[in-house]
């Protein structure tokens, strides 16, 4: 596996994703991939199927990519193309899988998903994690808060994935969760910090809706 093949899947996913504003657009694979080879190598993972696997977590992802989604077409066919070898191949489709959202809550069975995961849900936290809540809220008309509907914490896979609730909501319904849930002390580290800041956020939206601030 060479440089340029890590080249060759960067332009692949920049041009899948190309006007997608959704949340998983080329810009959340590229922090996926940069954190995700940070943590690989302080982790002492194969770097190499790290970068691979964060590059082409969510070209079949299931809200963007249901009819692939099963059987990582997209990510298959990309690998299979560019020559890189069946083990392999097979190793990063079993990681994609791993950390699809749908599948369960079980950590990643390799050190390599392991990092990926972590590299994707440290994503969905701190600022940038903020920023990606707001604008799915925004994508999907939900209110940024509202008092009255209260967070669901025990919601099934069934409740969540139909649930309208509002964008503050999130933040306790999944956000606030993320950070215990890391699988490298890597992560677990950067989680940290990054959920203290978005406890700080919220604190403060709360205090400024309330005009107390
Ligand atoms: P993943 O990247 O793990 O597949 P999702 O597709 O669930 O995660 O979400 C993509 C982004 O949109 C994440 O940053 C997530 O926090 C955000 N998001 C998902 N559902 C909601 C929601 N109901 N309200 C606000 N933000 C959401
Ligand atoms: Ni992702």
């Amino acid at each position: 596996m060479t440089v340029e093949l890590i080249e060759r899947a960067q332009d692949y996913v920049r041009k899948k994703f190309e006007n997608e504003y959704s949340g998983h657009d080329y810009f959340h694979t590229l922090r996926v991939f940069k954190m995700a080879t940070r943590i690989a190598k302080n982790e002492g993972a194969d770097v190499k199927i790290v970068q691979l696997a964060a590059l082409l977590h969510d070209v079949d992802d299931r809200k963007l990519s249901p009819e692939t989604y099963q059987n990582q077409t997209h990510a298959r066919n990309f690998l299979r193309e560019n020559g890189v070898e069946v083990d392999a191949i097979e190793h990063i489709c079993q990681i994609i899988r791993e950390i699809s959202f749908g599948a369960n809550n079980a950590a990643p069975t390799t050190k390599e998903g392991q990092c990926v995961q972590d590299a994707d849900r440290l994503d969905a936290i701190g600022a940038i994690g903020i920023a990606r809540a707001f604008a799915y809220g925004g994508h999907h008309n939900r209110e940024m808060h509202s008092p009255d509907i209260k967070p669901n914490l025990n919601m099934t896979k069934e409740e969540y994935v139909k649930s309208e609730s509002t964008t503050i909501n999130h933040f306790y319904e999944k956000l606030f969760q993320l950070s215990a849930l890391m699988n490298t002390q890597t992560a677990a580290r950067l989680a940290q910090e990054r959920d203290a800041y978005m406890q700080a956020f919220v604190a403060e939206f709360m205090d400024e809706w309330e005009g107390v601030r």
